[in-house]
């Protein structure tokens, strides 16, 4: 799909790689609505980058589908939408302080995979109200993780969210392939966002070791150049791609 001229979403896009990939989108010459926690840094960006900026939060379930309704209709559709909103909580199993607590393990599966879904099937029907260009009448991009497939101790939560999202990519892909829609996720390695930005080398160092090349941090524009790639790139569809260096997570 051609960027250029197209009504985008970016969901979380305040910072980190919804930010890059929101900046990314609108020099591409896409239309960009900026949706993101009261209070971010979203009406700042938004007026950088000629955007509009509509705050939500995913875990409202009933309010983010008016606030995504309102942003389409000032935006006059939508054709990519890019769901970075997201987030872990660290806890065992089984630790020194009992079971894992079920009320939080809910927290981190309604934020990261109930919150993408419930914007992924209001974001189909946004995008199910286009005329097709060369078939095609939406793109979605969700965003998982490393952890969906080797979630470091203390994970479960996060992982068992991240990896219902690379598992839903195909089964929504086939879902909205009638409608000319395609839905991907991307899972990211290490990425030098928020609190990991500011980072030491030292601190870097032992939880890069692992990749193949480059043993860094992944940087929110290599995010961004990927979602656009996946806009772009008719072909891509159904399936979550690993953008990790090379790299498998070990246990800790
Ligand atoms: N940074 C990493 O190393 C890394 C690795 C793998 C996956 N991820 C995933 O990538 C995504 C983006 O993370 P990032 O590192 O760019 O983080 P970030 O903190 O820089 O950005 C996340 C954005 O989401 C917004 N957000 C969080 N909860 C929200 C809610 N309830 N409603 C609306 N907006 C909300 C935040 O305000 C923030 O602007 C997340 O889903 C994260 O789980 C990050």
């Amino acid at each position: 799909m051609d960027i250029a001229g197209k009504s985008a979403v970016v969901v979380g896009g305040a910072s980190g790689m919804g930010r890059a990939t929101a900046v990314a989108l609108a020099r591409a010459g896409a239309h960009v609505a900026i949706l993101d926690r009261e209070g971010s840094d979203g009406k700042d960006l938004a007026t950088e980058i000629g955007g509009i900026f509509h705050p939500a939060d995913i875990t409202d379930f009933d309010g983010v589908e008016e606030v995504l309704a309102a942003a389409v209709a000032e935006l006059g559709g939508l054709h990519v939408a890019v769901n970075t909103a997201g987030g872990g909580k660290v806890q065992k199993t089984l630790g020194r302080n009992g079971p894992h607590d079920l009320d939080m393990y809910r927290q981190v599966i309604d934020l990261n995979l109930v919150g993408t879904f419930n914007l992924n099937r209001l974001q189909a029907l946004h995008m199910s109200a286009n005329d097709p260009v060369d078939d095609e009448r939406g793109v979605i991009v969700n965003t998982s993780s490393l952890a969906a497939f080797e979630g470091q101790i203390g994970q479960v939560a996060y992982a068992a969210a991240k990896a219902g999202i690379a598992g839903s990519a195909l089964v929504m892909a086939r879902d909205l392939g009638p409608l000319g829609i395609r839905v991907l996720a991307i899972a990211p390695s290490l990425f030098s966002t928020g609190a990991t930005a500011g980072f030491t080398d030292e601190q870097v160092a032992p939880l890069v070791k692992d990749a193949a090349f480059p043993k860094r941090m992944g940087r929110p524009e290599e995010y961004a150049k990927l979602a656009l790639a996946i806009v772009d790139n008719p072909m891509l569809n159904g399936q979550c791609i690993r953008l990790d260096a090379g790299q498998r997570f070990a246990p800790r």
